[in-house]
């Protein structure tokens, strides 16, 4: 995504993907401690058997190793509830440019001897050292999950639903999501995928886990009817079995997918006041015209995150020196942050 892999000029890449062992796990803490190769799919695996669950989970799970998403500070689509890896990573074990091994492997959840070394590699993006061994906290594998794939037609009412959601499915609520009209078009287009409800301008996904499924079934039912009462949402459909989980959550997830078979793909992956996310979109529409071929918004609004990608045809200087300083001052002028989770690609 950010291209931190990719060789330039002459530098050189360092794989981990040899080291990738899991070196502890203690099923009373719950904290996992493993090479830093370990890719997190895998992880998850091993956890799921132990009734446990990795704190974050992403669209690139499959193939991302553990140490990598220590050193991007990796968001991803449980970070509303379970907090950033800045919370959940509990020790680091780094080598340092002169071969010096640090040794911060701790497994505890309370150290207040000092300053926080391991802070200042999470998110390092390799800069300070490389990152060989993590420990990190795992919840408790949620007993019944659902998933809420839902349509709104303004970002007013989007907005609403969140807040209507975090008063009426508090501690229940893992993730809410969302992406644009113009996003579900290419996912229609590019990867063949079908909307499961009637078209609007945005669309929600929203995941609960909780541990007794009656009672999350209740809570669920209750905010699907007070949203659609007061006509905030407009349609939706509600999955509890995995093949229907998987299938709403690949619409959220492949959309980053689907842009990459739009064209050429300008991407920016902001930080701002969860009320301002989309006014970006519309005004960088507006200010673009018709010199890009998609402007597209979506992405993680319990964290205020929004990725905004434009495509184009091929490379375009033009295109890009009209985005850019453009997104950055707007940015900038509402307090937003550059980079909310892929890191700066620091060299
Ligand atoms: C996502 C990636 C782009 O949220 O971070 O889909
Ligand atoms: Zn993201």
């Amino acid at each position: 995504m950010v291209g931190g892999s990719v060789p330039v000029f002459d530098e050189i890449i360092l794989s981990t993907s040899l080291m990738n062992q899991v070196i502890t796990f203690d099923s009373i803490s719950g904290i996992l401690t493993c090479q830093a190769g370990c890719v997190l799919e895998n992880l998850s695996q091993y956890l799921d058997e132990k009734d446990f669950i990795m704190p974050l989970d992403l669209g690139a799970k499959g193939s991302c190793h553990i140490g990598g998403n220590v050193a991007t500070n990796a968001g991803g689509l449980r970070l509303l509830r379970y907090g950033s890896l800045r919370g959940t990573v509990l020790g680091l074990e780094v080598v340092l440019a002169d071969g010096r091994v640090l040794n911060c492997l701790a497994t505890l959840r309370k150290d207040n001897t000092g300053y926080d070394l391991k802070q200042i590699f999470i998110g390092s993006e390799g800069t300070l050292g490389v990152i060989t061994a993590v420990s990190i906290l795992c919840p408790r594998k949620p007993k019944a999950i659902n998933v809420a794939f839902l349509g709104c037609n303004s970002f007013q009412h989007l907005l609403e639903t969140f807040q209507c959601c975090k008063v009426m499915l508090g501690e229940i609520l893992s993730a809410f999501e969302f992406l644009d009209a113009s996003c579900m078009k290419l996912l229609e287009k590019h990867l063949k995928l079908s909307n499961p409800i009637g078209e609007c301008e945005f669309y929600i996904v929203i995941e609960t886990a909780g541990s007794n499924a009656t009672h999350d079934d209740e809570k669920l039912h209750n905010f699907l009817e007070e949203v659609m009462m007061s006509s905030l949402v407009t349609d939706g459909t509600v999955a509890t079995e995995a093949a229907k989980i998987k299938a709403l959550w690949s619409l959220r997830l492949r959309v980053s997918e689907a842009l990459t078979h739009d064209g050429y793909t300008y991407k920016y992956d902001i930080s701002l006041p969860v009320e301002k996310i989309y006014d970006l979109v519309k005004d960088m529409r507006g200010h673009l015209g018709d010199m890009a071929k998609n402007v597209v918004g979506y992405g993680h609004v319990g964290d205020g995150n929004l990725h905004l990608d434009i495509t184009s045809t091929g490379k375009d200087p033009a295109l890009q020196a009209a985005i850019e300083p453009y997104v950055y001052e707007w940015t900038s002028k509402w307090k937003g942050s550059i980079s909310a989770e892929h890191g700066l690609r620091l060299r």
